[in-house]
């Protein structure tokens, strides 16, 4: 009897220093960083990571940073791994907790393929079903990172959220992110995640975003993700925190010119410059077109992901306004877990080539001899 108290007693210490929610993101280089985050209840969290190599058994101890999320009963911890093999699979704990997760880092080269999923608007009110659908299909196809292209969880600027609080808007936060932690590689290892801002992850009050990830300057969500010397990808703002002109352009031009001989020059955002929903004349459209689009052409950006539509879509190659075989193609659009939109236009509108009322996200498979972009859908099959 005594004995069976012990061991519940243990029990629920062991229990106690597992965290509510864990997820990794960089920010730093991908070959030898890894920024890990989880969160417990206010006060009760393990603050160090132990990890070691997988080939290297003796544990390294990390101690982290703890803040209290304002307002909340939550604590985010939060710790740098620096110093890490490229191309390495490390084993970690958080605290004396009793299980052991798993991450990889890139590769310096190319020396293997690369795999990337990218895909926004995602777990969307009431559609559980298809956010978690969409997650068996990225996990399926083992990316070493994945893009999340803005409007994450869906916790502002809906009018049916005008009167919820924190309360209910760090609990969904929470759910997106416990959903995302099951969606592993082919090892079991835990996929670190790039989110981009949108227009229902912020509003004037809700800053929750910038509490939740880390980003490589807080509080702002543009920034460039270096892989190595192959892959260099723009993730933007489309005017949700900072705004589309000004600053960020100055900015993007400075770090699109300075990698213009990368060999995959990408960007990615939330407000599509070519959308396949909303209006072509949309501001936000229209100042993305006008500011971004002629850097993209002139630094030799290939691919654009674009977002928020809740379509399938591929553009021609656009160049200066134009379909042109050198023009940047325009890939989305923003449709992992939510109800796919139908068509607007009578007529298809003239940069479209693809574009289709259907779920899918995209994967890119970076090799030295080529670079594979695919569409799937829903149930995992190739669209494109
Ligand atoms: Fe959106």
């Amino acid at each position: 009897m005594v004995n069976g108290f012990l061991l519940v007693l243990l029990w629920g210490m062991i229990a106690a220093q597992e965290p509510d929610v864990i997820y990794l993101t960089w920010i730093k280089d991908p070959a030898t960083t890894m920024t890990i985050q989880w969160h417990t209840a206010a006060g009760r969290g393990p603050t160090q990571v132990v990890y070691h190599p997988e080939e290297n058994l003796s544990w390294v101890s990390v101690e982290g940073k703890s803040t209290q999320v304002s307002g909340t009963q939550v604590d985010m911890h939060i710790v740098h791994l620096e110093g890490l093999k490229e191309d390495g699979l490390v084993v970690f704990k958080i605290g004396e907790g009793p299980t052991e997760y798993r991450f990889r880092t890139l590769p310096k080269t190319l020396k293997r393929p690369v795999r990337l999923a990218v895909g926004g608007d995602i777990f969307y009110p009431g559609k559980m079903e298809l956010f978690r659908k969409m997650n068996r299909v990225v996990a399926s196809q083992d990316p070493d990172v994945v893009v999340l292209g803005g409007d994450l969880a869906y916790t502002t600027n809906r009018k049916k959220n005008l009167f919820k609080g924190l309360k209910w808007k760090m609990a969904r936060w929470q759910t997106f992110l416990r959903e995302l932690h099951q969606m592993r590689g082919k090892d079991g290892r835990l996929i670190p995640l790039l989110p981009v801002v949108g227009n229902h992850d912020v509003d004037e009050k809700a800053k929750l975003f910038y509490d939740l990830f880390a980003f490589p300057e807080a509080g702002k969500a543009y920034r460039m993700f270096d892989a190595g010397n192959y892959l260099s990808l723009a993730l933007l703002d489309t005017g949700h925190s900072h705004p589309v002109g000004g600053e960020q352009t100055t900015w993007l031009e400075k770090n699109l010119r300075e990698r213009q001989n990368t060999p995959y020059l990408w960007c990615a955002y939330h407000v599509a410059a070519y959308p396949s929903y909303y209006p072509y004349e949309g501001e936000v459209s229209q100042q993305i077109r006008t500011n971004w689009v002629p850097l993209f052409e002139k630094y030799g950006v290939k691919w654009a992901f674009e977002h928020h539509n809740h379509r399938f879509k591929r553009s021609y190659p656009i160049k200066e306004g134009k379909v042109d075989p050198q023009g940047v193609i325009y890939l989305g659009d923003g449709s992992w877990g939510v109800p796919p939109r139908p068509a607007v236009d009578p007529d298809k509108r003239w940069y479209l080539e693809r574009s289709e009322s259907i779920n899918a996200c995209y994967f890119v498979t970076l090799s030295q001899e080529s670079c594979k972009v695919e569409a799937r859908n829903l149930e995992g099959v190739l669209i494109d």
